[in-house]
């Protein structure tokens, strides 16, 4: 197989980490796009983009020529009562999460067009389709990533698949502060039909599978990875 190139925006830390650790595994071509590099590994096929999604202009030039698989993985976890909800949190959660993911989507097209088949993976939550308390901002941000996946994957089928992984409660960096003692991580582990929290793994051999050919019959779809949260009483 010709050489695969792939972009991981988020790829830094967390499950885009993983995802970029998978990719290079099968001898992928990796650019990560992120503020941050410290947490990524040597290898020559691992290029660093140093971005801020929410302000800078990602450039096609900056990017591969052709892209086979895009991963968008900046996300949020602002969560709190209705009436502390502020307007300007809520923009900047849609900003970080869809309007990201657009412009990141935007600046890759004519590289993935260039692929020939090709394909994206978003990152939604949970909270979209079981309602949680105190998860109103995220929820409603990752309920317009849903939307834009389903939307995106009939503008630009059949060249480019696009895919959404919904995951519940994993153990990254952004979740840290609800895993930050072992009573919070074994009351978060009961919440779940298959008692765990997820791990880093669990959701990026997801994302591999729907960014890869094996998945090529596969898009549109919003694919809960959650410990049975979403569908399953315990
Ligand atoms: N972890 C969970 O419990 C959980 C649950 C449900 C859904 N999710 C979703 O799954 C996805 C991945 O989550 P995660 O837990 O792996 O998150 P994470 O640990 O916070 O990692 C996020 C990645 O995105 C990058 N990033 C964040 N803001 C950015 C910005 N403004 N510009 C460029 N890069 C940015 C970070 O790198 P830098 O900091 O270096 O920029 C990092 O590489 C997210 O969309 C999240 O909402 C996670």
């Amino acid at each position: 197989m010709s050489q695969q190139n792939y972009v991981v925006v988020g790829g830094s830390k967390g499950i885009g980490l993983g995802l970029t650790e998978r990719l290079l595994a099968r001898g992928g071509d990796v650019t990560v796009v992120s503020r941050s590099a410290d947490q990524l590994p040597n290898n020559p096929n691992l290029h660093h983009l140093v971005a801020d999604v929410t302000q800078d202009t990602i450039n096609a030039a900056d990017l591969p020529g052709t892209i086979h698989g895009l991963a968008y993985c900046p996300g949020s976890i602002n969560l709190g009562p209705l009436r502390g909800l502020k307007s300007e949190a809520m923009t900047s959660d849609f900003q970080l999460n869809v309007v990201g993911a657009v412009t990141c989507l935007q600046a890759s097209l004519a590289a993935m067009k260039a692929a020939g088949n090709s394909s994206m993976v978003t990152f939604s939550t949970v909270a979209v389709c079981q309602g949680l308390p105190m998860h109103a901002s995220v929820a409603a941000a990752k309920g317009a990533v849903e939307g834009l996946t389903r939307s995106l994957a009939a503008e630009l089928a059949p060249k480019i698949r696009v895919n959404c992984v919904a995951p519940s409660l994993t153990d990254t960096p952004l979740a840290e502060k609800l895993l930050a003692s072992d009573q919070k991580r074994a009351a978060m582990a009961e919440r779940h039909p298959l008692k765990r929290i997820g791990t880093v793994d669990d959701i990026a051999a997801i994302a591999e599978f729907l960014l890869t050919d094996v998945s090529g019959w596969i898009t549109g779809q919003i694919i809960g990875v959650d410990g049975g949260m979403s569908s399953v009483r315990a």
